[in-house]
């Protein structure tokens, strides 16, 4: 078969400038030097204005794309990314008719082109699909979208391909031209650099994560009879947060601070943590030091200080009585209140060194018995209605016929206003 290039114009790769960290610097030099495409570069200049007030990657990336499609007045734009494992592109974003059932579908990198792009890490121009051999009418038999013509970017950080932006067929028929690769060029810019950030910024949640998992695993391990405490606990604490309808940022604080809840014990000698005869009142002074030594350990790293004050105050009482502050009511956070009730439920279901465990109901009944005194009325209704409602989380250990509980009405948490954590 004759293979006709004649509408297919390749462009050299752009160099350093994709791979630009400073891409707010970076772009607006770009677009004060291309001026060959004045309303392009207006809208560039509005489109790096919003990004800087913007937070949401999601957004830049789904205003990049409709940017690019309303300069280019083209008909449907897509960010690909490459997963180098499977050597797949995949659609991060997509836009346009099938937007939504592109996003599912994943190619071969050595196929289509973008995937030649993304190997080659070169913009191309194809004006003509039918007429270049790399084209691939795969995507399109299964969308039943029709291509005519392609304007593909490699999007790069650190000199590195991580996906492309490719934008498909002009609305009017005319060709893309070399000047829309400018408009591109810069986008790919704003694009890598909105990627990169959220890649970095889920690197740093999951070595987070990973340090939390690790601290509540020593502070468990330090006493054997208390091992998975941390994650029973931060499970009871997040089944009330859901029944309060808490936002998803409070639901995380109160995970974290869930796991981390004892971990000033660290500090506390074992001879203590493990006695199983009553402690002295010097001992039981240390004890009371964990909550404010949990929460200054927990001021030393970044961006965990509302964990920290939930951590601290898990021990504070609603009638006041509780340490180390003396809180009371409603001045003590709803996550701490949550901790709370979650601690002394899995403390009360589960078997110690000089005590076995109570059942669930007894449990139950229990916070029941000291709501609005020792617990928060709210924490512990939240806590009972969300334990009936997730089942599947009730430890096997706690073996009692769960028929007699009575799920309760709710006439705390019905219509109530979400409380600050
Ligand atoms: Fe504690």
């Amino acid at each position: 078969m004759e293979r006709n290039f004649k509408e297919t114009k390749e462009m050299k790769p752009q160099g350093r400038n994709y791979g630009s960290f400073d891409s707010q610097n970076a772009d607006m030099k770009q677009i004060e030097i291309s001026d060959k495409n004045d309303e392009g570069l207006t809208v560039l200049s509005e489109i790096t204005r919003k990004l800087v007030l913007s937070v949401q990657t999601s957004n830049h990336i789904a205003f990049i794309l409709s940017s690019a499609k309303e300069i280019l007045n083209a008909s449907a734009s897509s960010v690909i990314l490459v997963d180098e494992k499977k050597k797949e592109l995949f659609f991060e974003f997509a836009d346009g008719n099938v937007g939504g059932l592109i996003t599912q579908v994943r190619i071969n990198i050595a196929s289509g082109i973008a995937g030649w792009v993304a190997r080659e890490g070169k913009p191309l121009i194809v004006n003509d699909v039918k007429s270049d051999q790399r084209f691939s009418v795969d995507l399109d038999r299964i969308t039943g979208f029709v291509t005519r013509s392609i304007i593909c970017v490699p999007i790069l950080v650190q000199s590195q391909v991580i996906g492309v932006i490719e934008v498909v067929n002009r609305k009017d028929g005319s060709d893309f031209r070399e000047q829309d690769l400018e408009v591109l060029k810069v986008l790919a810019n704003i694009a890598a650099t909105a990627i990169d950030r959220v890649r970095l910024n889920e690197a740093l949640v999951y070595g987070y994560i990973n340090a939390v998992n690790a601290l509540a695993t020593t502070i468990d391990n330090k006493d054997p009879f208390t091992r998975e405490h941390s994650y029973r606990v931060k499970e009871y604490a997040l089944m009330g947060a859901r029944s309060l309808q808490l936002p998803q940022r409070q639901l995380d604080i109160i995970e974290y601070a869930g796991l981390l809840h004892d971990v000033g014990k660290i500090v506390i000698p074992n001879e203590i943590l493990r006695k199983s005869e009553p402690l002295t009142p010097e001992e039981w002074a240390t004890m009371r030091r964990h909550p404010s030594t949990g929460s200054d350990i927990i001021a030393t790293m970044p961006r965990l200080d509302e964990v920290g004050n939930l951590v601290r105050y898990h021990h504070e009482r609603y009638d006041g009585t509780g340490y180390p502050d003396g809180l009371n009511g409603e001045e003590i956070p709803i996550g701490a209140r949550l901790l709370a009730v979650a601690d002394a439920f899995d403390t009360m279901t589960t078997k110690r060194s000089y005590r076995g465990n109570v059942s669930l109901e007894v449990a139950v009944e229990e916070l029941r018995k000291y709501s609005g005194k020792q617990f928060s009325a709210l924490a512990v209704e939240a806590f009972i209605c969300g334990l009936m409602k997730q089942k599947q989380f009730v430890p096997e250990h706690i073996h009692a016929p769960r028929g007699k509980l009575i799920l309760p009405s709710n006439p705390l948490i019905k219509g109530i206003r979400v409380p600050n954590t």
